[in-house]
């Protein structure tokens, strides 16, 4: 299926599966995947590493501010780098998830982030998810979708993915964590999670991930006439 230079937004709770998603739609449409979370967990871990998040979430942010200055933080050919080193590993513990969250919440790392995504988006023919996507980082999307699923779904998705990587991890504590954040992410002051007015909801607790991409087609085919 051939179809115009757009953007993709993919917006939702947390554990539903975005990037998933995002992933298998910008393979089919040759589009370029960008996961914005990744760069909120990498300024995350960043934190963590560096002192600027203390065990109970205390934050430095005139000191992060200033580091984010040289901050440099990037999607390579294993996912997400802070110079030459990988951190998709570390970014995707539950260490990192339990303080990413707070971290997104703050202007100053929201405005360095958004700046990034900005650039990576000019050219179009993108795919990005995230909380924030098609509300504030790129309002002018074409195609905007909200997603959704049954909590304990999530969870269960969530630990089972976890798990394949070698991650020792409870579903309570899983279930927890991403109810935690979908309230935070929820009720922050800046840029909360929230379907854009233009947004399709997308809710995939009983749906496989060709059946997502089915109805994805249909869209594009009715919107754009292809
Ligand atoms: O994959 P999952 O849904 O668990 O989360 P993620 O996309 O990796 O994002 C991790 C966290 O980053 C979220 O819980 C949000 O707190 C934050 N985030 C955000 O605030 N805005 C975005 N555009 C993307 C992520």
């Amino acid at each position: 299926m051939q179809i115009p230079d757009i953007i993709i937004a993919i917006d939702g709770y947390s554990s539903t599966g975005k990037s998933s998603f995002a992933k298998i739609v910008a393979n089919e449409f040759s589009f370029l995947y960008l996961d914005s979370g990744a760069l909120y967990r990498g300024v995350t871990l960043f934190a963590i590493e560096n002192g600027f998040i203390t065990e109970d979430c205390k934050i430095d942010i005139a000191g992060l501010d200033k580091a984010l200055e040289d901050l440099d933080i990037h999607f390579g050919p294993d996912g997400t780098y802070i110079g030459d080193r990988c951190i998709e590993k570390e970014i995707r513990s539950l260490t990192v998830a339990n303080k990413v969250s707070p971290i997104a919440t703050v202007a100053e790392v929201r405005r360095f982030v958004d700046r990034k995504l900005r650039e990576f988006g000019e050219k179009k023919r993108i795919v990005m998810d995230g909380r924030d996507i098609g509300t504030t980082v790129f309002p002018e999307a074409e195609i905007k979708i909200f997603m959704t699923a049954d909590p304990m779904v999530r969870a269960e998705r969530r630990a089972a993915e976890m798990r394949a990587k070698g991650e020792d991890v409870n579903i309570e504590d899983v279930l927890k964590n991403l109810q935690e954040r979908d309230y935070i992410d929820s009720h922050r002051e800046v840029s909360p999670l929230s379907k854009a007015d233009d947004a399709i909801v997308l809710d995939n607790s009983h749906m496989t991930i060709d059946e997502q991409l089915v109805w994805l087609k249909e869209i594009i085919s009715e919107r754009f006439g292809c």
